[in-house]
C-alpha cells in the first residue's frame, strides 16, 4: 500500500459479540487491517464465521463494541447517526447474495434511488442509468420489473446500483453465492472489470475459488480474526 494515500478504510482492534442467553458469544475479536483507494480485498471465511458481521460493522450498519472503523479518514465509529446516513449514502456501495432489488420498481427506477438521494439532477441521473446499464451489458432493459430478469441479470442491476454513486468504498456479501457457477463467474469478472475501470475500491466476501484472480489481498475469517493469505491459495 502506498505509505502516503489516505486508506479508502481504516479498521483498529474491532470487536463484536452478541448476548446468547446469558452467555456472551464473540464474533469479532481484535480485527485490524487497512485498504488503499482502488484496492480489491477478498475476505474467505466458512458460514458463520462473521463476515456479514465485518461488513455490516465496515458499513456502519452496525455497531462494534470495541475499536473503530474509518472510511476516507473519518471515524464512522463515533459518528451520529445522520452523519452516518450521509456518508454512507454518498461514499459507500453494498450489493447483496440476493440482489435486494425493490421488486415494485422498474430497474431504471432501481438505478435512480441512489443518485435521487443524493440529489443528482433528473437529467443527469438518465445519462448514469443508461451508461451503467450498458456496462453491465443490460441495454434497453429499463422498463423491466426485477422479477421479470434472471439471477445473473439482477445481480448486474445491483452492482449497478451499488457503483451508480460512485462511492469510494464498494463492500459486496458473497454476492455470486445465489448464482450458478458460469453465471457467478461472469458476476464476478463484470465486478471486476467495473471497479478496475471505475477506480472503486471493493472488499469482496465470497466463496468462489477465482477470487483470486481479481483481489489483491486476500483475508481468511477464522475464530473472530482475520488473516492474511501472503502466499497463493492451496486450492
Ligand atoms: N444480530 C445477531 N444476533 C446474534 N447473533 C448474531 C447476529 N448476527 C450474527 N450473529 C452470529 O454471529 C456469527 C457470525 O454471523 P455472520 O456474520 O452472519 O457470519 P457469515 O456471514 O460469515 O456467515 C454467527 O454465529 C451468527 O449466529
Ligand atoms: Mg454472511
Amino acid at each position: 500500500m502506498d505509505e502516503q494515500a489516505v486508506p479508502a478504510l481504516e479498521v483498529q482492534g474491532l470487536g463484536k459479540s452478541y448476548a446468547e442467553g446469558r452467555r456472551r458469544r464473540v464474533v469479532l475479536r481484535d480485527v485490524t487491517f487497512a485498504v488503499a483507494p482502488g484496492e480489491c480485498v477478498a475476505l474467505l471465511g466458512r458460514s458463520g464465521s462473521g463476515k456479514s458481521t465485518l461488513l455490516n460493522l465496515l458499513a456502519g450498519i452496525d455497531r462494534p463494541d470495541a475499536g473503530a472503523v474509518r472510511i476516507m479518514d473519518r471515524s464512522i465509529t463515533t459518528m451520529r447517526e445522520p452523519d452516518l446516513t450521509l456518508l454512507r449514502r454518498r461514499h459507500i456501495g453494498f450489493i447483496y447474495q440476493f440482489f435486494n432489488l425493490v421488486p415494485t420498481l422498474t430497474v431504471a427506477e432501481n438505478l435512480a434511488l441512489p443518485l435521487e438521494l443524493n440529489r443528482i439532477p433528473a437529467a443527469r441521473r438518465r445519462e448514469r442509468i443508461a451508461e451503467l446499464l450498458a456496462k453491465v451489458g443490460l441495454d434497453g432493459r429499463d422498463g423491466a420489473f426485477p422479477d421479470q430478469l434472471s439471477g445473473g441479470e439482477q445481480q448486474r442491476v445491483a452492482i449497478a446500483r451499488a457503483i451508480i454513486h460512485d462511492p469510494a468504498l464498494v463492500l459486496a456479501d458473497e454476492p455470486t453465492g445465489n448464482l450458478d457457477a458460469q453465471t457467478g463467474h461472469l458476476v464476478l469478472e463484470l465486478l471486476s472489470q467495473l471497479f478496475r475501470d471505475e477506480g472503486h475500491t471493493l472488499i469482496l466476501v465470497t466463496h468462489s475459488r477465482e477470487v483470486s484472480a481479481i483481489a489483491d489481498r486476500i483475508f481468511a475469517v477464522e475464530d473472530g480474526q482475520l488473516t492474511e493469505h501472503t502466499e497463493a491459495l492451496s486450492w
